[in-house]
């Protein structure tokens, strides 16, 4: 039965075209013993179709609270919340900061920083009331340090997606020391290069060779991080920040 299952709410994941997201990879990785709620701006009901009776979905923007709190009233109609994961995000070209409109910036920061604070809040006291559970916010290489962007002269960097990457990394820390008491713990990924829709094909060769292990990730490479996180197996793990990314970071 599927209402005897755990809950996972993992947002932006919409995979309509199979072209690589990782929350459809989160999904389709709790999938197996969980709920899953889907929940994307683009309309994942296809993507949780492919996942089976266990996968359900939802349309809608994280960046408007009303939206973060109808998928987690919907996450909850499925049974006990147990696990949040927030993958959803935007990047934008790199732009050197005197020429940054400063819309774009805002639109960067609040669909991929504060975004996370309103779905934590959403789901909040729906973890609570559910004893406990896990949230998984998705930072990036970029959070953990602003690089310039190869082959761009003068030097350029994304500093709007890196700051609020960085951001990412400063708020689970936030809500780990927050939540503790509360059972709920809370760790982040920080992923290098992923075979996904949000990086374009024609980029892949040179991204590999920005990562020492020499290639990109697949999406199913940070989820399972992602799972692994939210399994007994990381029982005394909140606060964290995990690199998967081929140690980019480090070069
Ligand atoms: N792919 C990479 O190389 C990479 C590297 C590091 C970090 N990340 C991060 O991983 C996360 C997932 O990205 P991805 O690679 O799967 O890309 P993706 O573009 O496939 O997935 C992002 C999803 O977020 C959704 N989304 C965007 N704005 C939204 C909004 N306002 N409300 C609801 N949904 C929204 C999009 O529709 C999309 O389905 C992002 O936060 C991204 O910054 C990706």
């Amino acid at each position: 039965m599927a209402q005897d299952r755990p809950v996972a709410l993992v947002t932006g994941a919409s995979d309509p075209e199979g072209a690589g997201n990782i929350g459809y990879s989160v999904a389709e990785a709790f999938a197996v013993d969980h709920s899953v709620l889907l929940a994307d701006l683009r309309d994942p009901s296809a993507s949780a179709a492919r996942l089976g009776a266990s996968a359900f979905a939802i349309a809608g923007d994280v960046t408007r609270l009303d939206d973060c709190e109808k998928m987690v009233a919907a996450a909850e109609a499925q049974g006990p919340l147990k696990v949040l994961v927030h993958a959803a995000g935007i990047t934008r070209p790199a732009t050197r900061i005197e020429n940054l409109d400063p819309a774009e910036w805002d639109h960067v920061l609040r669909t991929n920083l504060t975004s996370a604070f309103l779905i934590a809040r959403a789901a909040i006291p729906t973890l609570k009331r559910a004893g406990g559970g896990h949230i998984v916010l998705v930072s990036s290489r970029a959070g953990r340090t602003p690089f310039a962007i190869r082959g761009v002269s003068p030097v350029a960097t994304k500093a709007h997606y890196a700051a609020s990457k960085a951001g990412i990394i400063s708020l689970t820390r936030a809500l780990a020391l927050e939540l503790a008491a509360d059972g709920i713990k809370v760790n982040c990924v920080a992923p290098g290069p992923v075979k996904t829709r949000i990086m374009p094909k024609e980029s892949y060769q040179a991204a590999a060779a920005s990562v020492p292990l020499g290639r990109m990730a697949e999406p199913s490479e940070v989820a399972s991080v992602v799972r692994f996180l939210c399994s007994d197996a990381a029982s005394y793990m909140t606060g964290a920040i995990l690199d998967v990314n081929g140690a980019q970071v480090l070069s």
